[in-house]
């Protein structure tokens, strides 16, 4: 009989996650019934958003709070290898929201899925990473949200993560100058050797983190790609040119709160400077997925665009793999590979 191993939430992580929260358990697989499918998960797309849906009482509109003993939830790349459900025949390969799991049941109808994309011929990791949610909030937020332009000042928190790794690289392509925010020399070092940012500011190793800003972007920042929120947040804003366009994907500083995190002090500079501030929900622009992942192709066959991935093998490492982004460990996309 075959087994599904699958991690639980052990304890809710108090600040920074840690190994001990999780629990990997082995059970039975069910036969499936009509209408269902089993799927096998190949991949498993680590993203450091889910930290915010272990809090108690985290629940809003997007997902359930996780609770203690349950399986954690997550995204995964898997090949359907049992089915009873027409719809998704043998061997159809998903994008689906389920929990850190080796095989899931799914009726197809109430669990969130989406049927991999045709006619691209890309690693299927990239579909997690560069091509998944992460690559598209890197374009979608230059694009739509940042509108960067030739000459212009780029600047990226979280810049050697999943999503930065991507948008200073696309910063280049557009011809601006990256300017990427990093927790160790040895990251800044791989930021500029790696993926072409033109200077990186090392978080940790600064004193005053608005004057590192201010040497390492000597025009002033027309467009910043924010990750992470808090104090790395108030010190760009301080750095903004006119018109400046400030890109709100994500707020890791914050997920680690059990209060509201304070706001930054020096909102008023945006009015100075005629600069906006929006949020970006990377979803919201599924209707151009398809156009986006094409452009994002043709930038890595060209040469111009490189896939940076973390990856490691089996489950007991995902767990282990997901408390890595928070000290920093990772570089590009954090991926556990499950099966091939
Ligand atoms: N809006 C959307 O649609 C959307 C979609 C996907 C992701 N996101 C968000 O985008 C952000 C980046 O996600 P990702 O998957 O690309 O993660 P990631 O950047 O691959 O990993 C997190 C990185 O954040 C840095 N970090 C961790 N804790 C920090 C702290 N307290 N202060 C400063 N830096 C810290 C670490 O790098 P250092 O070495 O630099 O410390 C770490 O490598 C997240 O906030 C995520 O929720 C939003």
């Amino acid at each position: 009989m075959k087994v599904n191993r699958q991690v639980l939430l052990e304890s809710r992580p108090v600040g920074t996650p840690v190994e001990h929260n999780f629990r990997v358990i082995e059970n039975p697989i069910r036969q499936i019934a009509d209408g269902e499918v089993l799927i096998q998960n190949l991949y498993i797309s680590l993203d450091a958003g889910f930290r915010n849906w272990m809090k108690e009482g985290s629940g809003d509109h997007i997902l359930p709070a996780m609770e203690i003993g349950e399986p954690v939830m997550g995204l995964t790349l898997g090949r359907v290898v049992e089915s009873k459900n027409p719809k998704l025949p043998l061997g159809d390969l998903l994008m689906i929201r389920v929990s850190w799991e080796e095989y899931s049941i799914s009726n197809g109808i109430d669990e969130w899925y989406v049927k991999l994309p045709e006619g691209i011929d890309a690693p299927l990791s990239y579909y997690l990473g560069i091509l998944g949610d992460t690559g598209l909030s890197a374009y979608f937020g230059l694009t739509d949200v940042g509108k960067l332009q030739l000459g212009e000042t780029l600047l990226v928190s979280g810049a050697g993560g999943a999503v930065g790794s991507v948008a200073g690289q696309i910063g280049k392509i557009f011809g601006a100058r990256s300017v990427g925010i990093a927790g160790s020399d040895e990251k800044c070092q791989r930021l500029m050797d790696e993926l072409g940012y033109d200077a990186a500011v090392n978080y940790r190793d600064t004193e005053d983190l608005s004057a590192a800003i201010d040497e390492a972007c000597p025009n002033g920042v027309d467009v910043y790609f924010d990750n992470i929120g808090g104090p790395l947040l108030e010190a760009a804003i301080n750095n903004i040119n006119e018109k400046a366009r400030i890109i709100l994907c994500g707020a890791i500083t914050d997920y680690h709160l059990d209060e509201p995190a304070p706001g930054p002090n020096n909102l008023f500079n945006l009015s100075k400077n005629v600069a906006t501030m929006t949020g970006l929900m990377c979803h919201h622009q599924k209707d151009r997925y398809d156009e986006a992942r094409h452009q994002i192709m043709d930038w890595i066959e060209s040469g111009q665009l490189r896939s940076i991935e973390y990856m490691s093998d089996g489950i007991h490492r995902v767990g282990p793999a997901f408390c890595d982004m928070f000290q920093g460990k990772n570089f590009g996309k954090t991926i556990v590979k499950l099966a091939d």
